[in-house]
């Protein structure tokens, strides 16, 4: 598409594709598995060049083609594959850098099945070995930088607290000793923060949360250079095949033409929520990088450009009992995972973080069992400030 146009067009518009489909406004749902390849010669043709050509549809669908040069234009990005799932896109990503006996970077809190892969099933299938590091100070990724480290693995802001990741500067530093990058941008989405513009290498995301938007659907994307995306399309997307379907593409295109106004209204009515609990003396501390007692502010200024609706917060009190009575007292905000979708939620991350990872990895992530996670969705901020006012009698 024309690089003139500004974001709000470039997914709103869709330049001569309608001639494609007989001037459709919205392109069809191709719902096929293969495509025909005439004769003889088509197929030898389409197989010399299986990154370019329509074969069968766990490679390329043009369903899923539209969506992914759509969210590639978003990031800044050369390409785009859309998977199956945010972790499938992770674990593809991540495999793709790894061999046996590598050495990764990380951070503490990053998302939990990802800490899980990376600590737990890695060093057990190819003898990984992992260092984590808090992700605040770049001279701790230098120092943790081995002989046979390949990978620095980013999310900034980290799942549940926030915490952010120089991410110009760790690029720089992992150029320099010709380390990979790849950064889980979900929370901030493409909008907010253009990790790729950083020299990031690979940009992943859950497109189960704001990028589609409406809880519908399970799906990941991994976003880059052409270049590493087709050599991962035909290795770990063609042998793991964690491939999304074209009705769940189909469902995405259409989450992505509100993604915009979405993310303004989620950044307003927790911005507001957000300064509301930080002011409640029933609320000890609030966790949130939009807000201007956030410690890393600086930082958010320099490499996010707004922020979305997912934040934490400690209540003022130890008792287990009182932090379950206000949960349960809510009832705008349904107890579920996820996040990222039209609807408000809550949810405590210690009941999943502490089976998903050992004590000792857990206890290392500094989440506390009373830890509270919101996801501010899209219903009247002064409904939502309401609820939360009854629930803190907890
Ligand atoms: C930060 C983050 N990354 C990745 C994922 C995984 O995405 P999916 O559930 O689509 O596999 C999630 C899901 O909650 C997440 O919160």
């Amino acid at each position: 598409m024309e690089k003139k146009f500004n974001l709000e067009t470039k997914i709103n518009h869709d330049g001569l594709l309608h001639k494609t489909y007989n001037g459709a406004i919205v392109p069809p749902i191709v719902q096929t598995s293969l495509f025909t390849l005439g004769d003889w010669d088509g197929a030898e043709k389409a197989f010399s060049n299986p990154t370019e050509s329509l074969i069968y549809s766990r490679l390329h669908n043009p369903t899923c083609q539209i969506v992914e040069a759509k969210i590639a234009e978003l990031a800044n990005g050369e390409a785009a594959k859309l998977y199956a799932s945010g972790m499938g896109a992770i674990s593809a990503a991540i495999m793709h850098y790894i061999k046996a006996n590598a050495h990764i970077i990380t951070i503490k809190n990053i998302y939990a099945p990802a800490h899980n892969f990376i600590s737990n099933y890695l060093p057990q299938k190819c003898n990984v070995e992992v260092t984590y590091v808090s992700g605040e100070d770049v001279n701790e990724f230098e120092n943790a930088i081995k002989e046979n480290t390949v990978l620095i693995y980013l999310e900034s802001p980290a799942s549940v607290t926030y915490q952010l990741q120089d991410l110009k500067a760790i690029a720089a530093l992992a150029q320099k000793y010709g380390i990979a990058t790849i950064i889980d941008n979900t929370w901030a989405t493409p909008i907010f923060q253009k990790a790729l513009d950083f020299g990031i290498d690979l940009e992943v995301h859950s497109v189960s949360k704001y990028l589609n938007g409406h809880s519908d659907v399970i799906a990941g994307v991994v976003i880059g250079k052409k270049s590493i995306l087709d050599h991962m399309l035909l290795n770990e997307m063609a042998l793991f095949g964690a491939k999304m379907a074209p009705f769940e593409a189909f469902l995405i295109l259409r989450g992505l033409r509100t993604l915009i106004p979405r993310l303004k209204q989620h950044q307003s009515s927790t911005l507001e929520i957000a300064n509301y609990l930080e002011s409640d003396n029933r609320v000890r501390t609030v966790y949130y990088p939009g807000l201007d007692s956030f410690p890393q502010k600086k930082l958010a200024e320099k490499q996010m450009t707004g922020y979305t609706g997912l934040l934490s917060f400690e209540l003022n009190t130890d008792k287990l009992e009182e932090i379950k009575s206000f949960v349960n007292k809510l009832t705008i905000f349904k107890l579920g995972v996820s996040w990222g979708g039209h609807e408000s939620l809550v949810y405590a991350p210690y009941i999943s973080y502490s089976r998903e990872l050992t004590a000792e990895q857990f206890a290392k992530t500094n989440i506390s069992a009373g830890l509270i996670r919101i996801s501010i969705g899209l219903e009247s901020v002064v409904d939502l400030k309401n609820d939360l006012n009854q629930a803190l009698d907890y």
